[in-house]
């Protein structure tokens, strides 16, 4: 698979059991990455690796919680313990919040968003890097959202925290950019994934009013989504650091 576009990296995916993460572990493994899938839901990450095994992929999984800074520093030693190395890292997974104005977002809530959705890529880029640097370089590539971008008044602590997501990611380009390591961001619109369905299921029309919005006139597949992240992931995206990348069909615009 040496004309593929992940030919011989070993690529870190987080929230791979489902959604956009998991779209993207049969993408870059068909690119030829060695891909170590990360979640909690392990039953899920086990059908994922077998498949994509199955389709001469080279796939592991490991169980994850982001909301606990070991269980990601662990993660990582164990990729190394795999692979000797990690060439790419894709910080994807989140939770969102429950819809509601923010003098009624519970402080619980809030410590959700801020752990699993912020503090969780600090602990995580430091640790990959930390791989990364031994070996040369690599890149990252963190899951942001177009919540992030202007005032988010219906996800107020998940947009503060994908806003943060954005500065930190600028900030891990520009340090660590000599090192040979490139960090960049994607902000995807609405996807059709299991967030979604769950922001639905709280606030229901919401989808309609997203594809009605959507200048393409439809939400993105995760597919869609996770073409971005390969990209950004490759050596073909050399020059792009710092970056924070809309994958929205325009919505942003
Ligand atoms: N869907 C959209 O419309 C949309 C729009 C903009 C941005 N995004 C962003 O895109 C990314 C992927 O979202 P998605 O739509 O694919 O959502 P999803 O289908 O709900 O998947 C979320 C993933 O994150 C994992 N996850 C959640 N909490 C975790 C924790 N504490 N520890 C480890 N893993 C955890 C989940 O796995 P487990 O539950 O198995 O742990 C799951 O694999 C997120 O960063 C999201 O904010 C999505």
């Amino acid at each position: 698979m040496t004309n593929t576009l992940l030919a011989g990296k070993v690529v870190l995916i987080t929230g791979a059991s489902r959604g956009i993460g998991e779209a993207a572990a049969r993408l870059f493994a068909q690119e030829g990455a060695s891909v170590v899938l990360a979640a909690r839901s392990t039953e899920a990450l086990a059908r994922l690796v077998t498949e994509i095994r199955a389709g001469g992929g080279t796939a592991d999984a490991l169980t994850l919680d982001l909301a606990d800074r070991g269980s990601i520093r662990a993660a990582v030693d164990r990729v190394e313990e795999l692979h000797g190395r990690l060439d790419g890292a894709f910080n994807n997974a989140a939770v969102v919040q429950q819809p509601g104005p923010l003098d009624q977002t519970t402080d619980d809530e809030i410590d959700e968003q801020f752990e699993v959705n912020f503090r969780a890529h600090w602990t995580a880029m430091t640790a990959e890097a930390a791989l990364m640097r031994r070996h040369g370089g690599g890149a990252i590539v963190n899951t942001s959202s177009i919540g992030s971008r202007r005032a988010n008044p219906v996800l107020p602590a998940y947009g503060a925290m994908k806003r943060a997501l954005n500065s930190l990611t600028e900030s891990a380009a520009v340090t660590w950019a000599r090192e040979g390591i490139r960090v960049n961001g994607i902000t995807p619109g609405g996807t059709a994934t299991a967030m979604i369905d769950q922001w639905e299921a709280a606030t229901p029309g919401v989808i309609a009013h997203i594809t009605a919005t959507s200048p393409v006139g439809r939400m993105a597949e995760p597919r869609e989504v996770a073409e971005v992240a390969a990209w950004l992931l490759s050596d073909r995206a050399s020059m792009v650091t710092g970056a924070i990348v809309p994958v929205d069909g325009g919505a942003g615009a």
